[in-house]
């Protein structure tokens, strides 16, 4: 099979990086790729991820059997029906099914009919009518949401009444983030312990596909401004095999099958942020594609061929093909970062050392934002840089790995967090 994959972060190099493994695939195309994933797959670095007439060009000269989407705004923007509408079969969902991710307000609904446990909620498009649905609350801590895409950022955690309704200002009335806060979600601000959960889905039949644990502050011990997420490990630890059946009956396939019931079957990896508190899962957010890095580690654990399930998926046939295989041991992720994010950072500085960095055992440097400079070099091209992945028989010891990695990395410019995992070490994981 001819594969093309949409992207060029960590997530896309992980997924390339699984799908060369795959004894079907002919050859691999990613568009626009880094200079991490151009070591396996041939980078099409003028076709941004966006570009939905160049990909469809694309595919057309390279005859591509299989298209697999990385990141959420080509698919809210309406890849996957283009490529559908062409006859070209593709992994991830359709514009309409995407608006899981793409509208809250929507994922709140859906999810409220098909009585999936997640956080009590407002809907709403006035400032005033926000206000006088927060002043009824009676103080509680509050969430605000935009309910378009904010690039993971519009989302508001308030202590207080006060805050909420500045939260509202700041979105409704100042439009911090443009349209997306045109309208809003106002929630019940949960407490517990976050885990991220992947499933992959045919439009019916939807199939576990592992769980992790972001970190997703910038700061060590969970500080600072939120970030795209600076490390991940797995499996989750306070993903218990009992919680994972509950969440599969009582979370995932009632979501299938409400998006199915619509007329709008949902085909690709569906990703839910979840809450657990008590033992009792609920649905902080739905993502309509792998996290970025939780696929870093999940694809690391994949033992067994990534593609025959991605196109199982693609062609309703998840119920026919063997479930993922998952070796026994922990993978971890740190990412490394161009200093000063998530806020302004140079782009363009040297990085050395990778080739040290990934002959420390168990290792896989992947490329989350680089290009190829000249005479060989690689440079910095992002925020999120690399991603440090290990292996390890613990948490521990795969958190060791990556950090032997990093101690001989020569990249001055760059930062990491160095506590990641820091929950599953302090239980003895
Ligand atoms: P989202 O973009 O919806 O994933 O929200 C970003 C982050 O905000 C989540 O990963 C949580 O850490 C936090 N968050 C979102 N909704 C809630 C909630 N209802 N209660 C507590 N924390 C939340
Ligand atoms: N790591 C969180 C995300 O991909 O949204």
């Amino acid at each position: 099979m001819k594969v093309l994959v949409i992207g060029g972060g960590g997530r896309e190099h992980a997924l390339c990086e699984a799908l060369v493994r795959s004894p079907r695939l002919t050859r691999l195309w990613c568009a626009p790729g880094n200079a991490g994933i151009a070591r396996v797959a041939t980078c099409l670095t003028e076709v941004g991820a966006e570009d939905l007439g160049a990909i469809l060009a694309a595919c057309r000269t390279h005859a591509i059997d299989l298209v697999v989407v990385g990141p959420e705004a080509p698919l809210v923007a309406g890849l996957v029906d283009r490529l559908r509408a062409a006859g070209i079969p593709a992994f991830g969902p359709t514009a309409e099914a995407a608006r899981l991710e793409g509208s809250k307000g929507f994922m709140k609904d859906l999810l409220a009919e098909a009585g999936v446990p997640t956080a009590a909620y407002g809907r709403f498009t006035e400032a005033a009518t926000a206000g006088a649905w927060i002043k009824a609350q009676g103080g509680r801590p509050l969430v605000v949401k935009a309910d378009g895409l904010a690039a993971g950022k519009g989302v508001i955690l308030c202590d207080t009444e006060g805050e909420t309704l500045a939260a509202i200002d700041t979105m409704m009335t100042n439009r911090a983030f443009g349209a997306a806060g045109d309208a809003v979600v106002v929630e019940e601000r949960l407490e517990g312990e976050e885990v991220s959960i992947f499933a992959l889905c045919d439009g019916t039949t939807a199939v576990w596909m592992g769980a992790a644990q972001d970190h997703k502050r910038v700061g060590e011990g969970d500080t600072g401004p939120n970030t795209g997420g600076m490390g991940a490990y797995a499996p989750a630890p306070a993903l218990t095999p009992a919680l994972r059946t509950r969440v599969m009956a009582e979370i995932i396939q009632p979501t299938v099958d409400a998006l199915a019931a619509r007329g709008t079957p949902f085909t690709g990896v569906l990703f839910g942020g979840l809450m657990i508190h008590e033992g009792e899962p609920r649905v902080l957010e739905f993502n309509v594609r792998f996290g970025d890095p939780e696929c870093q580690v999940l694809m690391a654990r994949l033992d067994g061929d990534l593609l025959a399930l991605l196109d199982a998926a693609a062609h309703g046939r998840l119920a026919e093909v063997d479930p993922p295989r998952w070796r026994d041991q922990t993978a971890l992720v740190v990412v490394m970062a161009a200093r000063g994010y998530p806020g302004a950072y140079e782009k363009g500085t040297a990085i050395g050392g990778l080739d040290a960095a990934e002959a420390v055992e168990g290792v896989t440097v992947l490329h989350a934002g680089t290009r190829a400079g000249p005479d060989g070099a690689i440079l910095a091209n992002g925020g999120r840089v690399l991603g440090i992945t290990a292996l390890g028989d613990s948490v521990t010891q795969a958190r060791d790995r990556a950090h032997a990695a990093i101690d001989v990395l020569d990249w001055p410019e760059g930062f990491c967090r160095r506590d990641i995992g820091w929950r599953a070490i302090d239980r003895g994981a």
